[in-house]
């Protein structure tokens, strides 16, 4: 697997991976396919951050991820959300392991010492796949949003990284 930046030349690809989901599954949160323009506003989101493509040995693309802040205050620059999809013929074969294993690594140089996912409570796949990653669950907000006529809550969970950089 190849990991590399986040290109324009991915930008429909991300955009029908993410309308893939959100037709189908419980990953995504939007009840409606979106337009091409979601590209940047998830470029903008990582601002800062690393945003990356997956890609097969041959360049066909796998899926898409990256690092945000989990506020925009600096109080919390220690910490981190994630964000990833994978194209779903490309899932359970260990490429969103290695997503994350990359994930940590460059979390580790620029300070990150939490990650955070905030997961659909109907993404079993997805809460499955962070506990047997290292999170833990420490929240669960039920009952908070209602899509295609069924409601749903999120799931927090938390992976300690590393060491705090910052002495107090
Ligand atoms: C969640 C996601 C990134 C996981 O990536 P992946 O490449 O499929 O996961 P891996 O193959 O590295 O799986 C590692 C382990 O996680 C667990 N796991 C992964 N998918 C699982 C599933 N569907 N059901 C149960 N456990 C699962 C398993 O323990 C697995 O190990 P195993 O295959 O040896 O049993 C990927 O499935 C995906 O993109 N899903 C749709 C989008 C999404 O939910 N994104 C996250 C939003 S919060």
């Amino acid at each position: 697997m190849k990991i590399i930046p986040l290109e324009e030349k991915y930008r429909q690809p991300v955009t029908d991976l993410l309308n893939y989901s959100i037709l189908n599954e419980w990953a995504a949160f939007p009840e409606n396919p979106v337009p091409t323009g979601i590209f940047d506003i998830l470029l903008d989101l990582a601002k800062g951050y690393p945003a990356v493509a997956l890609l097969e040995a041959d360049g066909s693309f796998v899926g898409f991820g990256m690092l945000h802040a989990f506020r925009q205050v600096s109080v919390f620059r220690t910490t981190a959300e994630l964000t990833y999809f994978l194209c779903p013929d490309h899932r359970r074969k260990g490429f969103g392991t290695q997503m994350l294993q990359y994930f940590e690594s460059e979390a580790h140089r620029m300070g990150i010492t939490t990650f955070i996912a905030s997961i659909c409570d109907k993404n079993e796949p997805s809460i499955e796949f962070h506990k047997r990653m290292g999170f833990t669950q420490q929240g669960h907000l039920p009952n908070i949003g209602i899509r295609r006529g069924q409601s749903f809550g999120i799931v927090y969970m938390q992976k300690d990284i590393g060491e705090a950089c910052e002495k107090k």
